[in-house]
């Protein structure tokens, strides 16, 4: 025991910067508990949104989504929100990150979060990607069924933080 508790004691201390990337359009609660876990684990998370994404035209304009990103993550120390365009592994390396962070939800998540990370790792070796499960009550929550599910008047509250609702009810009442 007092062995075990010299080596860490020994461990020198990295100071790690962590990049949460997505399009976050819009953030759920499961992104928002990704990041808790996530703010918990490394000294810097960095929450960077997506700018040119392919997914086809968003609900919410990227300086809408990062107004909401800011607003949800104020009280979290250690996470800052940005955007980012091109390649992930260039932005991490821009802001001196070692690690990307990335939640699974289910094992439909898994192949396309693999062939990122084995992708990311090709273009940059020096960068790890971090997986994290969210809390089981957001394992089927995503932004795509949000906005399909709120557009046909289904309850999201429960779903997504209510500065997001807010944003919601009067982003799709003005469509
Ligand atoms: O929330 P999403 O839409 O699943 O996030 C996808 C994201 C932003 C992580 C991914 O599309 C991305 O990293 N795009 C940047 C372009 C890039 O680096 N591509 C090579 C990695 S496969």
């Amino acid at each position: 025991m007092a062995a075990t508790l010299y080596a860490f004691g020994a461990m020198s201390h990295k100071d790690v910067t962590a990049i949460y990337p997505g399009t976050f359009d819009p953030l759920t609660n499961g992104h928002l508990d990704l990041i808790s876990r996530g703010s918990k684990i490394v000294d810097q998370l960095v929450v960077a949104i997506l700018r040119n994404s392919d997914k086809g035209a968003p609900l919410f304009s990227v300086p809408e989504r990062e107004e909401m990103l800011r607003e949800a993550t104020a009280g979290f120390g250690n996470v800052t929100v940005a955007t980012f365009d091109g390649l992930l592994v260039d932005f991490a390396k821009m802001r001196g990150a070692q690690a990307v962070l990335r939640g699974i939800r289910a094992i439909s998540d898994y192949e396309y979060e693999f062939q990122m990370a084995m992708m990311n790792r090709k273009l940059n070796p020096e960068i790890e990607t971090l997986f994290m499960m969210p809390a089981e009550k957001y394992t089927y929550v995503s932004s795509r069924l949000i906005k399909g599910v709120y557009r046909l008047g289904g309850d999201v509250t429960s779903l997504v933080p209510p500065l997001v609702m807010e944003r919601l009810k009067s982003k799709v009442a003005a469509d």
